[in-house]
């Protein structure tokens, strides 16, 4: 079960680390880019975080080799510049996030993310947070159509959101295969489809369960305040919702702040550059290597 990196010549690419340079890797996962971005810039260190400790620990062990340049710290990447800060680091040269979860997550039936798999519906990547199960069993049917409408882009929000309170009233939804079935009998199986129709539901649970989308925005705030001049940051999302709010968010920190007698932008307010003006895309070959590789976008950008 081991997590294959993706866009890995990219990311070191345009992360473009300093040969003396310190980088930190938000989403350490496997550590996968962490060893090759340390195997190809040979004086580079590196500080690697997770807010999962099975991901703490594989990674540690695949960076042994690089004792001495890694650092591995337990968290959760909206907070980095607290995390930083408690490590004494004020300024990097580089910050990678390769957002979503990771093979080990997903092929893990007891955790809860994949519907493939029999499991109960957990679904938390790291400790502390609320259980699929629970936000299954216990939003209101509004709250949950709000979420797979918001999180999963679903059009049978309402539809399925009902049937997950008609269900429940009888007994708890506990597991992953449960939920999918329940979807499948609601809005039709998978048939001959590519995409299963739970897809979307899941998503969206994940989404919420995790807060992703508020760690992005929280990280994204910090960005330009940790990195020093040239420094780069590295962004690769799996699905639209996160790959729009980067792009958002890194064109207004490109932009800077509009001058309203000009209504031009003040050029010394901009924060960064954008180096991908569309996201950069596995090749074909990569995503007949490695699935997972199919959603992955890469946008990147330079402090200025
Ligand atoms: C796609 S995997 C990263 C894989 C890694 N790049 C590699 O090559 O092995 C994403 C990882 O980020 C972690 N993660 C996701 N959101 C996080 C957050 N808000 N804070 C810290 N870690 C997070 C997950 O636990 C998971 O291990």
């Amino acid at each position: 079960m081991s997590h294959e990196p993706v866009l890995v010549r990219e990311v070191i690419g345009y992360l473009a680390p300093p040969r003396d340079g310190l980088v930190v890797d938000c989403t350490l996962g496997a550590g996968g880019h962490a060893a090759a971005l340390l195997e190809a810039v040979p004086g580079l260190r590196l500080i690697g975080i997770d807010r999962d400790p099975q991901a703490r620990r594989l990674a540690g062990a695949r960076l042994r080799e690089f004792h001495g340049r890694v650092r591995i710290l337990a968290g959760e990447f909206g907070e980095l510049g607290a995390l930083l800060g408690r490590a004494g680091v004020e300024r990097v040269d580089g910050v990678l996030a390769d957002l979503g979860v990771s093979s080990m997550q997903l092929e893990t039936a007891e955790r809860g993310f994949s519907f493939r798999r029999e499991g109960p519906l957990d679904m938390r990547m790291g400790p502390g947070q609320l259980t699929a199960r629970e936000i299954v069993n216990r939003y209101s049917e509004a709250e949950l159509q709000r979420i797979f409408r918001e999180y999963g882009e679903e059009r049978r929000a309402r539809r399925i959101a009902r049937a997950v309170r008609q269900a429940r009233e009888r007994r708890p939804i506990e597991t992953t295969t449960e939920l999918r079935e329940l979807i499948h009998r609601t809005i039709g199986g998978k048939g001959g489809r590519r995409i299963d129709p739970a897809t979307r539901v899941f998503q969206a649970l994940r989404i919420e369960v995790n807060q992703e989308l508020a760690g992005l925005s929280r990280l994204l705030d910090q960005v330009a305040t940790l990195l020093g001049g040239d420094g780069r940051l590295v962004v690769i999302s799996y699905h639209s919702l996160e790959d729009r709010l980067v792009k958002n968010r890194l064109r207004d920190m490109a932009r800077g702040e509009i001058d309203e007698a000009t209504g031009r932008s003040r050029s010394e307010s901009r924060l960064i550059e954008v180096l991908t003006r569309k996201p950069v895309r596995p090749t074909a070959a990569e995503v007949a290597a490695n699935p997972r590789s199919r959603s992955a976008r890469l946008r990147a950008a330079r402090r200025l």
